[in-house]
């Protein structure tokens, strides 16, 4: 929009995908490219917002006019995240963070042995930042904003990571193998805690963004 709804307010965004650090050479990871969050992120600056950009690990142009803290693992942006977020209106966590990191990092790359099977990687459960953050709000009317990310029976498991989660609004959006990730175009369903439903026809990551933002603006206060 031209309009200039979210002038004086600073919003956090994260965006891309964390990686989980098996050695030196290989992680866990996941096939988010960053497109979404960076759309938020521009598209709120050009709606008047200052802008805290969490990118984890993506390879595109740093929007402009925004502050981009570069992180890569979930506990990095966990860190971040909270420490951006004291002052901020809005967080949006549109960055995909890994339920999961290993247990242990091997200082050294990890050897094949002759004849001997691989040992299993253990995982351990990593911080859910959303839910954190929407628990200890870090000023007084913020709104917590979360993505999700669902293949399958979409609405019904959005409503429940909504409560569970504890944010004011969730974007649930379908991903496959054809949808979602890396693609320049996105559909999604905007839950809130206040119960509507805004369903946003698939097209620009820059549409979902603005159609996003509309809600967001709607609810501050
Ligand atoms: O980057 P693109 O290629 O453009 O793709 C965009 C996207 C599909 C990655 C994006 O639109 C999206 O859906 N992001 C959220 C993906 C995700 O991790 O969903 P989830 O259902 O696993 O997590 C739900 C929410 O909790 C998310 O806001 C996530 O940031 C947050 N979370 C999850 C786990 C965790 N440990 N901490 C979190 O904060």
């Amino acid at each position: 929009g031209l309009e200039q709804d979210l002038a004086g307010r600073h919003v956090v965004v994260s965006a891309g995908g964390t990686r989980e650090p098996l050695d030196p050479v290989r992680f866990l990871g996941n096939r988010s490219s960053g497109k979404q969050g960076y759309a938020l992120a521009a598209t709120a600056v050009a709606r008047g917002a200052r802008v805290t950009l969490l990118s984890a690990n993506v390879e595109l142009p740093a929007p402009a006019g925004a502050d981009v803290v570069r992180v890569s693992t979930a506990l990095q942006l966990r860190e971040a995240a909270l420490k951006a977020a004291v002052d901020a209106d809005v967080v949006v966590m549109a960055a995909a963070v890994a339920d999961f990191r290993p247990a242990e990092y091997a200082g050294g790359k990890i050897k094949k042995v002759d004849g001997v099977d691989p040992a299993p990687v253990a995982l351990v459960r990593n911080p859910d930042i959303l839910a954190e953050l929407s628990a200890q709000r870090q000023r007084g009317g913020q709104l917590v904003v979360g993505f999700a990310a669902e293949t399958d029976d979409v609405l019904a498991n959005g409503r429940a990571k909504l409560t569970r989660k504890g944010c004011d609004l969730l974007v649930v959006n379908e991903v496959g193998e054809s949808r979602g990730f890396g693609l320049d175009t996105n559909a999604a369903v905007v839950l809130s805690a206040d119960g509507t439903e805004v369903h946003i026809a698939d097209g620009p990551k820059e549409d979902l963004a603005d159609a996003v933002w509309d809600q967001v603006a709607a609810r501050l206060p």
